[in-house]
């Protein structure tokens, strides 16, 4: 949430200008839009389960800026890198001296966020609040923010990833258990919910009696790279909320390795949203195949959704876990 925290910093700094578009960037869940203009405003998030939130809401919403404005608020992603990032892209938008809100938590970084532009922008006003903080810079231009780019970074030969997505830097270790685990003759018709940058995914489509493999991806940036990092024909790519996902025919297995978190809080309640999507998704026949750091308390949502679990290896923290005869979902 935060918190008002906005409507403060703003009227500190003199207010949003009266014309123009205001850019909003990766507002979540319970961002407090109160003070914008609902009429000049555009959303832009990559992150699906957000767009899809806000626009029902009532915002015009996009994936991506396009385009100049008049002012713009940022709400700081935890990846600094991906901050920057979104700073210099949106400073070219701007007029220079447009008011530039940023808002986030402090376990996010919002104090080193400041501190990052406080060496390069002027800033008109910063309110603290309710565990975080909102500022307002003036724009100082493209210039100042030299070097900040989005730049795609070869991790593996053939994968590239971008600032932001998850494990960024190489190949996540619980993939890598899970990918060691699956069988050699894994068949049929799969998805990967969650696929990220599409390591994993590959892994399943060196399996050759693999028919295809939806990669169900909800940051848009991660599936841009798998877009890229995943050329094998059989691949289906899907932005969209793993938890709603309907390929329109049933799955003869699910792999993934499920978001644990909801900001800094560990939320073992996202990998359950996946569990029962699999259930969902799967033919009778057809088989999950999960890994999680061994911490969380999967195994009750999986008894409560599959006839048969089995934990199949457990190594590094993590552990990769077997579910097969999804059992039919019972209405209540
Ligand atoms: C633990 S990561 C695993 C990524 C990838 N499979 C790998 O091994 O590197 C979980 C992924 O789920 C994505 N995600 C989070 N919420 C999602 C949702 N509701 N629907 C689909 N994907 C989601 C995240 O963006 C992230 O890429």
């Amino acid at each position: 949430m935060s918190e008002n925290r906005i409507p403060l910093a703003l009227a500190d700094a003199g207010g949003l200008p009266d014309a123009g578009r205001i850019l909003v960037l990766r507002p979540g869940a319970g961002a407090d839009l109160s003070a914008l203009p609902r009429d000049r405003a555009l959303i832009a998030t990559g992150f699906r389960p957000d767009h899809d939130r806000w626009q029902a809401a009532g915002w015009t919403v996009a994936r991506a800026p396009e385009g100049d404005f008049a002012a713009a608020v940022l709400f700081l992603p935890r990846a600094r890198a991906l901050a920057r990032a979104l700073m210099h892209d949106l400073s070219g938008r701007l007029p220079p001296d447009a008011p530039v809100v940023v808002d986030g938590q402090k376990t996010d970084g919002i104090d080193s966020a400041l501190k990052d532009l406080r060496s390069r922008a002027t800033i008109l006003s910063a309110v603290s609040k309710a565990h975080g903080r909102a500022f307002v810079a003036a724009n100082p231009g493209p210039a100042a923010f030299e070097g900040w780019q989005a730049a795609d970074h070869t991790v593996l030969p053939g994968f590239v990833t971008r600032p932001g997505v998850f494990s960024a830097d190489g190949v996540d270790p619980g993939s890598a258990l899970l990918a060691a685990h699956l069988p050699a003759g894994l068949r049929g018709r799969g998805a990967d919910l969650g696929a990220g940058w599409g390591w994993l995914a590959a892994q399943v489509l060196s399996r050759p009696e693999v028919r295809d493999l939806h990669l169900v991806e909800a940051e848009a940036d991660a599936l841009d790279c798998a877009r890229r990092n995943v050329t094998d024909p059989r691949a289906r790519f899907h932005w969209a909320d793993a938890t709603g996902f309907a390929p329109g025919h049933t799955l003869d297995f699910v792999v993934t390795n499920p978001p644990f978190h909801q900001g800094r809080a560990a939320d073992p309640g996202l990998g359950a949203a996946f569990i029962r999507a699999a259930r969902r998704l799967l033919q009778p026949q057809g088989q999950l195949w999960l890994v999680a750091n061994r911490t969380l308390p999967y195994e009750e949502v999986l008894a409560g959704a599959f006839g048969e679990v089995a934990t199949v290896a457990a190594d590094h923290g993590f552990k990769v876990l077997r579910a097969a005869r999804p059992l039919v979902r019972r209405r209540t």
